[in-house]
């Protein structure tokens, strides 16, 4: 399966790419991820992101183009894969479709989780992550401790892009760069739209549902 899990900042890619990833045995690919464990050690691609994501701003299009070609040339690849974060801009979606030519892996469907600004701005402002991955939110989806990670024991903490500013900027670059590509998919007779509103095990119902057709 090759699919693209679309949506804007919160909308749940991540908390439902974790599951999907799990029950269809395919590669999660979250851009953000990459980015993030990039700054954790140091490189000087994390470093040179930083300034970027901190501001909620798009990190530049050859950067994110090299990386996801790179990750679909990996062998875990050619079982299918499940992007999170990517494409999100025309040109990244363009450069996307060249590289899957190339391997001749069509991206079958673009799933798009719609959900309404308050409620994102709610979910992105409780988030709370774990080092290991892992993904809390303090009233929808709390740890079984304050602050401690089910999984690992760690501590948790909030991404410096959730706080309010970055918040209200990513939601604006979202609308003003991402959003077109709903159009983009549309046009190519692959985006599917699922209702993002209820809670994590029903979306994530919705979508298997969707998919199995
Ligand atoms: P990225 O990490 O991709 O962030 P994002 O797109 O802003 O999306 P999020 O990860 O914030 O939200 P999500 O949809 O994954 O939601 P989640 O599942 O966590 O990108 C970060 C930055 O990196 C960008 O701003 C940019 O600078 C850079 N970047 C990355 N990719 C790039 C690219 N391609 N090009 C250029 N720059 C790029 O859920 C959110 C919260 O809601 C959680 O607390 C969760 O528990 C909760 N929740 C989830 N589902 C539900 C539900 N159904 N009900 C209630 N709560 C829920
Ligand atoms: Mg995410
Ligand atoms: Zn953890």
């Amino acid at each position: 399966m090759n699919i693209v899990l679309f949506g804007p900042p919160g909308a749940g890619k991540g908390t439902q790419a974790k599951k999907l990833a799990g029950h269809y045995k395919i590669p999660h690919i979250s851009t953000g991820d990459i980015l993030r464990a990039n700054l954790r050690e140091g490189t000087e691609l994390g470093l040179a992101a930083k300034e970027y994501m901190d501001k909620g701003e798009l990190v530049p299009d050859e950067v994110l183009i090299g990386i996801i070609k790179n990750r679909l040339a990996e062998p875990d690849c050619q079982v299918g894969f499940l992007l999170d974060g990517y494409p999100r801009t025309i040109p990244q979606a363009d450069a996307l479709s060249g590289i899957l030519d190339e391997i001749s892996k069509p991206l079958e469907v673009v799933l798009n989780i719609d959900v309404p600004d308050n409620e994102l701005v709610i979910r992105l402002g409780g988030r709370r992550m774990c080092s290991c991955g892992a993904s809390y939110h303090i009233k929808f989806n709390p740890p079984e401790m304050d602050g401690i990670c089910d999984t690992c024991g760690g501590t948790l903490y909030q991404r410096d892009d959730d706080k309010d500013d970055a918040i209200r900027q990513r939601l604006k670059v979202y609308q003003e760069q991402t959003q077109p590509l709903i159009d983009y998919y549309n046009r190519m007779g692959i985006l599917v739209t699922v209702d993002g509103t209820g809670d994590i095990d029903e979306v994530f119902a919705d979508i298997c549902d969707m998919l199995d057709k």
